[in-house]
């Protein structure tokens, strides 16, 4: 996963489409888990400011001020396109010492150059006593994914190229970055399958991310003809088994 600054804000996370589109898969969830339950269930004793760090389309924003409307919620995000209270990065927070009763960094840190750096950040907003919910992919996460685009490579060249890595720069297993700066971590790994009936979702989800895989492809490779080359094997994959599959995992840290 990159983590190149103009990239995030001027690519991956211009604007809120790709990311909408890159979420809509996960309405075909078999076993759905419902990770801004999960959040809002983690900051029960929290009061005050709730600080959403890499809040993206502001989905846990959302629900938080529909929930919890004793807290006030702090939506930042590094691209301005994601339309967030506060542009800023999570490594250098424009927020004072201990302001913050509780904090989500969710499904972000992958994304950030210096994580022990962003984790440093949280644990100094964060009141002493606040809690900090962090969410991201698990190991085994969307390995179907990689396996696809690489499949749909070689379909149209012939050559074989690594899948991409999808978000192994922070996985549920680096929770020691978090004990490092918070007294205790639990970590919870939750696994979903995402089973699609007809191939389109699948192609517009491989198309969202276009600004973080498309630099995997071999330069000759138009990217129309990749998404072409997903969608036959998709296609193939739902005709046979009536659906293609993917496995996702995610993980739950929450400290204090
Ligand atoms: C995969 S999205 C997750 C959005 C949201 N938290 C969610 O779980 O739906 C990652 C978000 O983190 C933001 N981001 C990336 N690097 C960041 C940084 N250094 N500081 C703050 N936000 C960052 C991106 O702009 C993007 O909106």
């Amino acid at each position: 996963m990159f983590t190149d600054r103009t990239a995030l804000q001027t690519a991956a996370y211009a604007e809120q489409g790709p990311l909408a589109a890159r979420l809509a898969i996960y309405r075909w969830q078999r076993n759905p888990v419902d990770l801004q339950g999960l959040a809002l269930a983690a900051l029960a004793g929290v009061s005050g400011t709730v600080l959403d760090a890499g809040c993206g389309l502001g989905t846990y924003v959302a629900r938080l001020r529909r929930e919890r409307p004793d807290l006030r919620v702090l939506p930042l995000d590094l691209s301005a396109g994601m339309r967030p209270a506060v542009v800023g990065d999570i490594q250098a927070l424009p927020l004072a010492d201990a302001s913050v009763g509780g904090a989500l960094a969710m499904h972000m840190l992958y994304h950030v150059p210096d994580i022990p750096v962003a984790v440093h950040e949280l644990r100094r907003v964060v009141q002493p006593g606040g809690v900090l919910v962090v969410s991201t992919n698990g190991v085994d996460d969307k390995l179907e994914v990689g396996n696809l685009i690489a499949a749909a490579v070689r379909d149209l060249t012939g050559s074989v190229i690594e899948p991409p890595d999808s978000d192994g720069r922070f996985t549920p297993e680096d929770a020691g970055v978090l004990r490092a700066e918070f007294g205790t971590v639990e970590v919870a790994v939750y696994d979903r399958e995402v089973v699609v009936s007809a191939a389109e979702p699948v192609v517009a989800f491989v198309d969202s991310m276009r600004a973080l895989t498309g630099a995997v492809l071999p330069a000759e490779v138009p990217w129309d003809a990749f998404l072409d080359a997903v969608r036959l094997r998709v296609s193939a994959e739902v005709e046979r088994h009536g659906a293609w599959t993917m496995r996702s995992q995610v993980g739950i840290l929450t400290c204090r």
